[in-house]
């Protein structure tokens, strides 16, 4: 069965049985909720319901249907094993205080179960119920067993004539739910299909099943979680205000078992792409890995990611990089994104059209990154070469220092150096390296943590908060000389290096105008212009004129930073949280010898610049 068949047939079953099909949201969580679960993508298909899984009213109805895309990466290591993915789409059927249990598992068996050729919307996977096996919640200090849902799947087997020893109770770290420290939760049913087809049909004991699962011979394919409470901070506050259904089933899973290959590359969603990535690397995992991140990373763009060293922008760089790392030669061409983003667009037209639509803009984004890491990366391996090649004997190992230089400067992930030094017979420091990279990520996680529009880097960072308010006094100065109707904020990143500054205008803008911006901007930092900040209500905020975006959500308490001596004769103004500095003398470096400079001006989309700018000497 192709995967386009298994979702049509989810869809329509549950459809029959009164859920509206609602479309795929995107993969990139909204930033309320992005903040709140500490998640920066969809990692399962109950992640954009939560709202209505907490007592919102969904606009559909009650009982709802998709198919979701999904992003995980804390199964990194595990990608490129038989039935991993950062990837992946999840059919899941929802109840909002609708139905419960009992519903829920019998549809669960019966779509599994159902014979392929039942009429139209009673249509199943046609699986074979003498090699299903299930897990249920065992209970622990937070909720009690869940007999109910183990009473139900024994009820359904002994209705159906097979053997009820294939349930097993297991503990919280399988049969509990929840997306983070916040939100609902729940016990929830698994239910593992014996792909491998070795145990004839036969029960198993709670050990055999466990052996089962670690060895991939029996996999899961579906989870029915059963949300019933609520937690803040990591603590169950209470019940739902009532009790609702999350199901999830990867599709990728559902296909190998039903297209009869033992992993999911070898399905219809990633066959082909493979077939390309076979060309780049020599390991078979390395060619997963490739199929994987390529496929990630297309799907990212596609929801509006581009890389950037931060949060989101951050994951799609990382994917790509890996990727690239593991190929034989350390390069992929324009050429090579390009045909597997064709082939993407070819097996996912069907689901998602826009994939087609956009797919001359992936691939310029993807082969741009692509391209870039791949000079880096030659500079990187020469080092590596230089390393083992001359500074070393065999018997040496590579000190954490050096993997993490490896790491930091030329952006070899760790397991590559690993791989590539046992290439050559050489061990690595790895603890050293985690140590090293904890005392770093303990550093930046700091400003990681304070996130806020504009997407700075590292708000703790000095040279962070310097690029922010230059990027203040940059906004005005474009008005200044642009006019007031054009220049307008469209988007705003800062890194340590540089900021970066996006702004509705139709032209490009002369070299005389670049000059007498940075002339402004200059002045306003020679002028040692104090930074201030105050906190009003919104009304009042909105009277002073200060810049802000319309339509932004901001609270009903806004704070605005000016910079000058007084709100009324300051020379910009803007709705902020901030951080920025105390004067803008502190623009000009330690020795005040910097100068702000314009990198880059250049057209992004139609009617967008984006200029790139720099504080140096
Ligand atoms: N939310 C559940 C899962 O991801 C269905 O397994």
């Amino acid at each position: 069965m192709n995967s386009i068949e298994i979702r049509q047939r989810f869809l329509a079953f549950f459809e029959k049985r009164g859920h509206a099909i609602i479309p795929s949201a995107s993969l990139v969580t909204p930033d309320e909720q992005g903040v709140t679960n500490s998640t920066l993508f969809n990692t399962a298909g109950m992640q954009p319901l939560v709202p209505y899984l907490l007592g919102k009213p969904h606009p559909a109805g009650t009982r709802l249907v998709d198919v979701q895309k999904c992003l995980r990466t804390v199964d990194l290591d595990e990608v490129g094993d038989a039935t991993h993915a950062t990837f992946f789409e999840m059919l899941g059927n929802w109840s909002l205080g609708d139905y419960f249990k009992k519903e829920a598992i019998n549809w669960s068996y019966e779509f599994l179960t159902n014979s392929t050729s039942a009429a139209p919307g009673d249509q199943g996977l046609g699986l074979d119920p003498n090699r299903l096996y299930i897990t249920v919640f065992e209970g622990d200090a937070n909720a009690t067993r869940d007999n109910e849902a183990a009473d139900i799947w024994r009820e359904i087997f002994r209705a159906n004539g097979v053997d009820e020893n294939r349930i097993y109770y297991m503990g919280a770290d399988k049969n509990w739910w929840e997306a983070g420290e916040n939100g609902p939760c729940g016990p929830d049913t698994e239910m593992y299909y014996d792909v491998s087809n070795s145990f004839g049909g036969k029960a198993l004991t709670r050990e055999e099943f466990i052996e089962a699962d670690k060895s991939g011979k029996v996999v899961e394919v579906w989870n029915d979680v059963f949300m019933q409470y609520e937690k803040k901070n990591g603590k169950i506050v209470g019940n739902l205000p009532k009790p609702s259904v999350d199901t999830g089933a990867g599709l990728e899973r559902l296909a190998m078992t039903l297209q009869g290959v033992d992993n999911i590359y070898d399905t219809d969603l990633l066959a082909s792409v493979l077939e390309l990535t076979k060309k780049w690397s020599l390991s078979l995992r390395g060619q997963r890995i490739l199929a994987d991140h390529i496929r990630a990373a297309t799907f990212l763009i596609n929801d509006g990611i581009i890389p950037s060293n931060t949060d989101r922008g951050y994951i799609l760089r990382r994917l790509i990089r890996r990727a690239i790392i593991n190929t034989t030669t350390k390069k992929i061409s324009d050429k090579d994104i390009s045909d597997v983003v064709d082939s993407l667009a070819t097996i996912y037209k069907t689901s998602y059209p826009d994939l087609v639509k956009n797919s001359a803009n992936i691939k310029k984004v993807l082969g741009d990154e692509a391209v870039k890491f791949s000079k880096a990366l030659e500079f990187g391996l020469l080092r590596f070469e230089k390393i083992t090649g001359f500074e070393m004997t065999d018997k040496d190992q590579i000190s954490a220092q050096i993997a993490f230089d490896l790491y930091q400067n030329y952006g070899f992930p760790i397991e590559s150096t690993i791989e590539m030094a046992e290439e050559r017979n050489l061990k690595v420091d790895v603890a050293g390296f985690n140590r090293l990279l904890e005392e770093h990520q303990k550093l930046s996680r700091v400003g990681a943590e304070k996130k806020f529009k504009g997407g700075l880097a590292d708000s703790s960072d000095e040279m962070v908060v310097r690029y922010h308010t230059a990027t203040h006094l940059l906004h005005q100065a474009l008005h200044d000389v642009l006019g007031e109707d054009v220049a307008g904020q469209k988007g705003s990143n800062i890194t340590t290096e540089r900021l970066r500054f996006d702004f509705a205008c139709t032209t490009k803008m002369t070299d005389e105008q670049k000059m007498k911006v940075e002339k402004i901007v200059n002045d306003k930092i020679r002028a040692k212009l104090p930074v201030n900040k105050v906190a009003m209500d919104r009304d009042e905020a909105e009277k002073t004129g200060a810049r802000h975006f319309f339509g932004e959500k901001y609270g009903d308490k806004i704070s605005i930073y000016y910079i000058g001596t007084t709100m009324e004769t300051a020379y910009s103004k803007e709705f902020c949280g901030g951080p920025h500095v105390r004067n803008t003398a502190e623009l000009a470096g330690p020795d005040g010898k910097w100068r702000f400079r314009i990198t880059k001006e250049e057209a992004i989309s139609q009617g967008v610049r984006r200029i790139k700018a720099v504080l140096t000497e």
